[in-house]
């Protein structure tokens, strides 16, 4: 295990050149992904065949050598397996069956793992596949963002419908996050079972939480996540993703109990590097329009990234997903100049 780089600084050594891998880095930016995808047809349907998803898993690993391959799959496999209808409409993102709360009681998740099952398969084969050097990150969405999702049907831009839920009816909308919890820490083991070495948690919207909001349905139910994961994996290794909890990151690492948080690329170096990394390594955050734009802006950003956070413990990626219209010769670029750091 330990020659695995990443393993290393979630396990507290700081490492220099740090490890690299990118969120997203397996998407529509590289061709023969979209190759894939067109073969299986629709996106669930590549989520769900256990062959083609590792597929994708590895391309990104065999062009770049990355030091994390992640699991080729989405956040919200978990509402699908919930029972809730989920689809992905090209160009439309994900539209989901909007969910009433006086009906979170007809939700099972001890009832998950058969329409997981392909997921899991693909795990144990992506474990077969990798080299022995590479993190093997599983992944699931905090209870929080995959909330918002399930109850406005779709992506919004603030949330609208899941803050009007919560503030409206809390206790109802406790239970959804309590059988999100509870779903979570058993697809989440079940990873870990297959051979994932780690986990990230993406909480891609807890930046539109107020302090309290943030404590209720950030912070309790990562924490919740992260010790029920733990009684049944002791060592789990856990990354908590809540974007853009700018301050509020120093109580979500105080209080959650997780080894890294990624950074997005709006947080400051001197906060992340004085508040943060004393307690916790730190994954980030590279603004991922500077892999768009390419040339000097992007090594600019990568000198201020290694240079910012480099003296501690890091895992170097972007401060999010990569986006489609990334040139693929730019991450090349990126993770050459990654690897020839010196301190
Ligand atoms: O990082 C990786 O390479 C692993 C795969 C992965 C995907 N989604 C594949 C995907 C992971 C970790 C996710 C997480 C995810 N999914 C999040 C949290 C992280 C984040 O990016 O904020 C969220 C909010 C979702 C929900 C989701 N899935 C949305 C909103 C969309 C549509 C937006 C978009 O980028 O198109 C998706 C679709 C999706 N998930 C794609 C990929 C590669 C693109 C769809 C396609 O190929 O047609």
């Amino acid at each position: 295990m330990t020659e695995r780089k990443m393993m290393k600084v979630l396990e507290g050594e700081s490492v220099f050149p740090p490890p690299i891998w990118v969120m997203r880095q397996a998407g529509r930016y590289l061709p023969e992904y979209r190759a894939t995808r067109a073969e299986a047809g629709g996106f669930l349907d590549l989520c769900y065949n256990p062959k083609l998803a590792t597929e994708v898993t590895m391309q990104p690993i065999r062009r770049y050598g990355f030091d994390a391959a992640i699991l080729f799959s989405d956040i919200l496999v978990v509402p699908d397996a919930l029972g809730r209808k989920v689809a992905f409409q090209e160009g439309e993102g994900p539209v989901l069956e909007p969910l009433d709360l006086g009906r979170v009681g007809e939700l099972d998740p001890t009832g998950i793992h058969d329409r997981l099952a392909p997921v899991y398969e693909a795990v144990e084969r992506i474990r077969g596949e990798l080299p022995v050097e590479t993190t093997f990150l599983g992944f699931c969405g905090a209870p929080w963002t995959v909330a918002t999702y399930m109850i406005a049907g779709r992506g919004t831009s603030d949330q609208g419908p899941a803050r009007k839920a919560a503030l409206g009816d809390p206790e109802g909308f406790a239970r959804l996050i309590d059988v999100l919890v509870e779903a979570s820490i058993a697809y989440l083991a079940r990873q870990i079972d297959c051979g994932a070495d780690a986990v990230q948690i993406f909480d891609t919207w807890a930046g539109v939480l107020d302090e309290t909001e943030f404590e209720t349905w950030v912070i309790r139910p990562a924490k919740r996540i992260v010790a029920g994961l733990r009684a049944i994996h002791p060592k789990a290794k856990v990354i908590g993703f809540p974007k853009g909890a700018q301050a509020l990151l120093e109580r979500y690492v105080e209080e959650t109990g997780v080894d890294a948080v990624g950074l997005d690329w709006t947080m400051p170096h001197a906060f992340a590097r004085e508040r943060i990394q004393p307690k916790v390594a730190v994954q980030g955050n590279l603004d991922p329009m500077r892999v768009v734009v390419g040339g000097r802006a992007l090594d600019e950003g990568v000198d201020r990234v290694l240079a910012g956070l480099g003296q501690g413990r890091l895992i170097f990626n972007l401060g999010h997903g990569i986006t489609p219209e990334a040139d693929p010769a730019n991450m090349a670029r990126l993770v050459e100049r990654v690897r020839a750091a010196k301190r």
